[in-house]
């Protein structure tokens, strides 16, 4: 039986009223499938790090449905901080900011920050303005993948890498149809240095920010980021053995722009016309390889800034 429910209006309630009572909920974002949980609820939370098999020190994003939320968990909030959230929130934009009390350990690794969002997406609005109305202050969502695995980007994707560790009694996936961007949320640190530093790339990129504030942000810089599964060695993966250098075998999988012909002997895999369709369909194009069973697949990366930075600094950690 299936797990995934359509994003009708009784589904989006039911959903919400689920999480307030300690359900986890896959839920659609703009940018990857989050499985969600009451970010105040400690064994809901918990529960997220065993489904996922995520180590527990690994900090989860808190995604709220408003900016009045924000201010439940943080403090201290620098002026420059409230000015990218209100100019790029709801967005594919992570800050990391220093964390008010209800902000506790099981949420944010032990540290004394804390990664706040508020999504783009309808269903995700909903249902966390709903989740709001029930009481709720904040939902802790991770990508809602087994650890080290490739994010989900539609409802299918989710039920497949955890369906069968889901409660079945609560728990359940909303169908969002495909997610928008495709790739995870940009992550600026806020907190740590008194410089801007974007500690994970994505959509809202270095450009966009300084163009949109005119502020100057640090691109990361890798080595700081302990606190961070990004970092990690291996991250991102497939089955399949990603490439992102040398030439293409006979066999390999394929993903590269339209405009460059498929290698000799290769199996397409993705065909995107630009670097948008290129983030947005990157993970499936990595899970149809799997299901190939393919043993290697070939990322050609465009050598371009914006989003194509977001894409080679994921397929660099896949390809570990
Ligand atoms: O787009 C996204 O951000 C998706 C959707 C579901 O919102 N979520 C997501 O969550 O990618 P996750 O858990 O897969 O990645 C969150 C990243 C992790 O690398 C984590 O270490 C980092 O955010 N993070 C969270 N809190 C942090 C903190 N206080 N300091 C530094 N990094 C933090
Ligand atoms: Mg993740």
């Amino acid at each position: 039986m299936t797990l995934i429910k359509q994003p009708t209006p009784e589904n989006v309630l039911l959903a919400a009223r689920n999480l307030k009572g300690g359900a986890l909920i896959g839920l659609p974002t703009e940018t990857v499938y989050g499985l969600a949980a009451d970010a105040e609820n400690e064994s809901a939370v918990r529960r997220i790090y065993e489904v996922k098999g995520r180590p527990f020190d690994h900090p989860l994003i808190v995604h709220i449905g408003s900016i009045e939320f924000l201010e439940k968990w943080v403090r201290d909030i620098p002026e420059y901080a409230l000015t990218l959230a209100k100019s790029f929130w709801p967005g594919p934009m992570t800050l990391i900011l220093k964390r008010s009390e209800i902000a506790r350990n099981f949420v944010t690794g032990g540290q004394d920050s804390v990664a706040v969002r508020i999504p783009q997406n309808e269903v995700a609005l909903t249902v966390l303005k709903n989740f709001h109305q029930f009481g709720g202050n904040g939902l802790a969502a991770p990508s809602a993948n087994r650890f080290g695995a490739v994010s989900p980007t539609d409802a299918l994707s989710v039920e497949e890498e955890l369906g069968d560790r889901l409660n079945k009694e609560l728990d359940f996936i909303i169908n969002g149809g495909q997610c928008e961007v495709g790739v995870e949320s940009t992550i600026i640190d806020c907190y740590s240095t008194s410089n801007l530093k974007i500690l994970r790339s994505g959509f809202v990129t270095q450009d966009d920010i300084q163009s949109r504030t005119g502020y100057q942000v640090i691109q990361n810089i890798g080595e700081e980021q302990i606190k961070f599964p990004g970092g990690l060695e291996s991250h991102y993966a497939p089955n399949a053995k990603v490439i992102v250098e040398g030439t293409p075998r006979s066999g390999d999988g394929f993903i590269a722009l339209s405009s460059i012909d498929t290698p000799e002997g290769c199996v397409r895999l993705s065909s995107p016309m630009n670097l948008s369709e290129f983030a947005r369909d990157l993970y499936s194009a990595l899970r149809r390889g799997d299901k190939q069973d393919l043993k290697r697949i070939y990322v050609f990366i465009p050598d371009e800034d914006g989003i194509a930075l977001a894409i080679r600094e994921r397929m660099t950690k896949a390809a570990r």
